[in-house]
């Protein structure tokens, strides 16, 4: 069976590589020329662990890259990967699908079955399936779950596919078992379902997890001011299996390139349909005030910010991840750039230092940022001669940091978590002024 996977972003090139990886004949399509002229030498063009040992073992055997459409023509499964942003008024904006669509169309000669990976509204797959009446082709929907920074992990061991049919197809049932044969054997659960159904699954998870995040945030702020502390509060109540113990470490809100952007969408298609989304609107508030929230704790601490340095750990919007899409660090070092503060960057990830680099010295709508702030390659020169430390990720290497020493290079021995992964009383114990989120 061939395969082809459009849009080789952070989903199609998991799902590419995986399939290949499945012993598929696959082909990437892309129109980001540099991108394919990348992956064909070998080179990630993104950062996820294990990605690029598994691009290099198949490019060039059973799977190759192009940016033409043209290879999709003896295909017969496609899946479409683009991505899905948000436009202005926070509506999924499907311009990239519309036009991967009208692309593939001329090349549409057999019987063929495009899979829609991409994020997309309840009600696009059935709207796609109408634009290609004629075409001698199925239209299955296939959201994705994975997991940015485990996302290779998470391919070989997914929690569950969902699969979202029209009611008359026959055949795309068949095919998808034959390629997620693999997933069967492992008892992955399969939902099989109809397309909206499918396409709700994927916005409902993503703003429940949003959810959880935004109840811990807002409880923190009750926390600060009562001298409960949220860290020992959100561990006890994921000793309850009903509730779980993930997603509720407060710190200074969700980002990404998926939660915010799939919130909003959810919000607009509540009141595209005349339901007035009340939690979700909610999740979406307190994520956005979070930030300033936070922000607001530094700038009350230090009274005016203009010209103090400060040290921000954390760049990506997660850890082992390059991905700085909507990440609340990058939000955070605007928030204080704008105020006047010089900042020192890292990030653990060599790859998301270098996408910080590029987002500030392309950003011509914020000229002064390229001369405040720094990236810098070493978590210790980044610390060395500043006002205060900000922690920006949630990544629990920091906890095996010298910290010490790192007491010993910063100016002022502040500290800063945004995401209450020190362990406060260890780094109290160097000397350290620690502020976390909701912690007594
Ligand atoms: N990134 C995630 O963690 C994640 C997880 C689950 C679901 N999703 C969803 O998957 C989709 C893709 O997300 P992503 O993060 O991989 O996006 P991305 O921006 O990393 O990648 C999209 C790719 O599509 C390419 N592209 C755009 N238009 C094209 C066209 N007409 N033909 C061929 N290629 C085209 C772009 O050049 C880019 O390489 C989105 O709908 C997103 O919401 C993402």
């Amino acid at each position: 069976m061939k395969i082809s996977v459009i849009g080789t972003g952070y989903v199609g090139l998991i799902q590419a590589v995986g399939l290949a990886s499945f012993g598929f004949d696959v082909t990437g399509i892309d129109i980001d020329e540099s991108k394919v002229k990348m992956l064909n030498n070998g080179v990630c063009p993104l950062y996820e662990d294990g990605l690029e040992k598994l691009l290099k073992k198949h490019v060039g055997n059973n799977l190759k890259f192009t940016t033409s459409y043209e290879e999709t023509i003896d295909s017969d499964v496609i899946f479409l990967c683009v991505g899905t942003p948000q436009d202005k008024e926070g509506n999924t904006d499907l311009k990239y699908i519309f036009s991967a669509v009208e692309m593939l169309k001329k090349h549409f000669q057999s019987q063929k079955w495009l899979v829609i990976k991409s994020t997309v509204p309840i009600g696009t797959n059935r709207l796609l399936k109408e634009r290609l009446t004629g075409y001698d082709i199925e239209i299955i929907s296939n959201p994705e779950f994975l997991k940015e920074g485990v996302a290779l992990k998470e391919f070989l061991n997914p929690e569950r596919i969902v699969l979202g049919f029209d009611e008359n197809d026959s055949s795309s049932k068949e095919i998808l078992e034959k390629i997620y044969k693999n997933f069967k054997e492992k008892n992955i659960p399969f939902i099989l379902t109809n397309y909206e159904t499918s396409e709700m699954i994927k916005y409902a998870s993503n703003a429940f997890l949003a959810t959880k995040i935004s109840f811990i945030n807002e409880l923190s702020k009750l926390a600060d001011k009562t001298n409960a502390d949220i860290k020992t509060v959100a561990y006890s109540m994921g000793l309850d299996d009903r509730i779980g113990k993930k997603f509720l470490n407060a710190g200074i809100g969700y980002g990404g390139s998926c939660f915010p952007k799939d919130v909003k969408s959810l919000i607009k298609q509540f009141e595209y349909n005349g339901v007035v989304p009340k939690i979700i609107t909610a999740t979406n508030s307190v994520n956005e005030n979070q930030i300033k929230w936070f922000f607001g704790k530094i700038k009350n601490y230090y009274g005016n910010i203009n010209g103090k340095t400060f040290a921000i750990l954390g760049l990506a919007f997660k850890p082992d991840t390059d991905d700085l899409r909507e990440s609340a660090g990058i939000k955070l070092i605007d928030l204080l750039l704008c105020e006047g503060a010089i900042i020192k960057g890292y990030d653990y990830i060599k790859q998301a230092r270098e996408n910080a680099c590029n987002i500030y010295k392309s950003n011509a709508s914020k000229p002064f940022h390229g001369s405040n702030f720094y990236v810098l390659d070493n978590l210790y020169d980044t610390v060395s001669n500043v006002d205060g430390i900000i922690i920006t990720v949630e990544d629990n290497k920091l906890n095996y940091e010298d910290w010490s020493n790192i007491f010993n290079l910063a100016s002022e021995k502040i500290i800063f978590d945004g995401k209450n992964i020190l362990h406060k009383e260890k780094v109290e114990k160097f000397g350290f002024e620690y502020f976390g989120v909701g912690l007594k």
